[in-house]
């Protein structure tokens, strides 16, 4: 049994990618607090090739040393048959799936002139199919028994863009948008779904992981991805940022924009008006897409019965 406040006593959590870096610090962090966890990763290279029971093998031997409870999967999120394994295994090994978190990931990066297929195949079947693959099965399961938690590992480079991973970037930023879907799909039966863009030292980006004197070790990550997976924790169809201790929101808003009358919607009225359509004021953010539907009805009708510039 956990004192801690926060604890996980009794609650099975999946975290993909936990053979190293920032899921494995989430592993860790959910073990220590009385989780039940599921250790899954391939074990590949950066790139995605290859495969190896060692990683995983080792984070859950380490989560026993410390007296607590895990399994290691080895499959592969690329597949529809490796996300059932992988759901599978938690609920063959404790019975039940409280909370996943998706982080498996690789890279591919290339200058988008220089992108083969391969490159961007390889890259969405790990980080956005990888994680359909695994969410599915975990969502029918958790929508028949009582809800659960869904943390979603996004990306800066997805949020905001960044040289040469095109492929990447698609994939990270499609993964709020399942993200926000999920929230809603998942509000009725009290499933969550929020996504953290974390930054760290990894291999991914360091060449090997950051130690816990590294002020980016990956572990500075874990605090909000395991708040999430918190039962107590409501919170659902949010984005984060994460790193070196740092958390902090990110959202996707609309500005208060342009709305002319009739007259002045043409190509000349856009071009005359750039600044008020692309200023950031107002900084609204739909709850859905319905709603922004509504917003911009509204937007309309108020500035009918404006002056044209409004
Ligand atoms: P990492 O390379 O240390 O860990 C990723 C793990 O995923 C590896 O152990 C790898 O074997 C595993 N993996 C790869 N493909 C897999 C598959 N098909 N099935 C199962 N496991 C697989 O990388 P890191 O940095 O810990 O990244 C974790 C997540 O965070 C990734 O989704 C990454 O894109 C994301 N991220 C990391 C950032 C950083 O600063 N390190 C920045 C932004 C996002």
């Amino acid at each position: 049994m956990t004192d801690l406040q926060m604890g996980f006593d009794g609650e099975v959590a999946v975290v993909t990618g936990a053979g190293q870096g920032i899921g494995r610090a989430h592993a860790l962090e959910l073990a220590r607090r009385g989780a039940q966890v599921v250790v899954n990763d391939l074990g590949g290279a950066v790139d995605g090739t290859g495969g190896d029971a060692a990683a995983a093998t080792a984070v859950v031997r380490e989560i026993e040393a410390a007296g607590g409870v895990a399994v290691a999967n080895f499959d592969s999120v690329a597949t529809a048959e490796g996300g059932e394994r992988i759901v599978r295994t938690a609920l063959d090994a404790f019975g039940r799936l409280d909370a996943v978190v998706s982080n498996a990931g690789i890279l591919r990066d290339k200058s988008f002139a220089k992108l083969e297929v391969g490159d961007l195949d390889a890259v969405l079947d790990v980080h956005l199919r990888g994680t359909f693959f695994v969410l599915m099965p975990a969502f029918r399961h958790m929508r028949a028994n009582g809800g659960g938690r869904l943390v979603l590992t996004t990306s800066a480079s997805g949020l905001y863009g960044n040289f040469g991973q095109s492929n990447y970037a698609a994939a990270k930023l499609g993964l709020v948008g399942l993200m926000r879907t999920l929230a809603i799909e998942g509000a009725r039966y009290d499933i969550t779904a929020n996504a953290v863009a974390p930054i760290a030292s990894t291999r991914l980006t360091r060449g090997s992981d950051g130690d816990d004197s590294d002020p980016m070790a990956p572990g500075r990550v874990s605090p909000l991805v395991v708040a999430l997976c918190h039962r107590s924790c409501a919170i659902s169809g949010e984005a984060f940022v994460a790193g070196g201790g740092v958390f902090a929101r990110t959202w996707t808003a609309l500005g208060d924009g342009w709305a002319p009358g009739e007259g002045e919607s043409t190509v000349e009225g856009v071009a005359a008006h750039w600044d008020r359509i692309r200023s950031t004021d107002g900084g609204y953010e739909p709850p859905d897409a319905m709603q922004l539907a509504d917003w911009l009805t509204a937007r309309r009708e108020s500035a009918a019965g404006s002056p044209p510039n409004a």
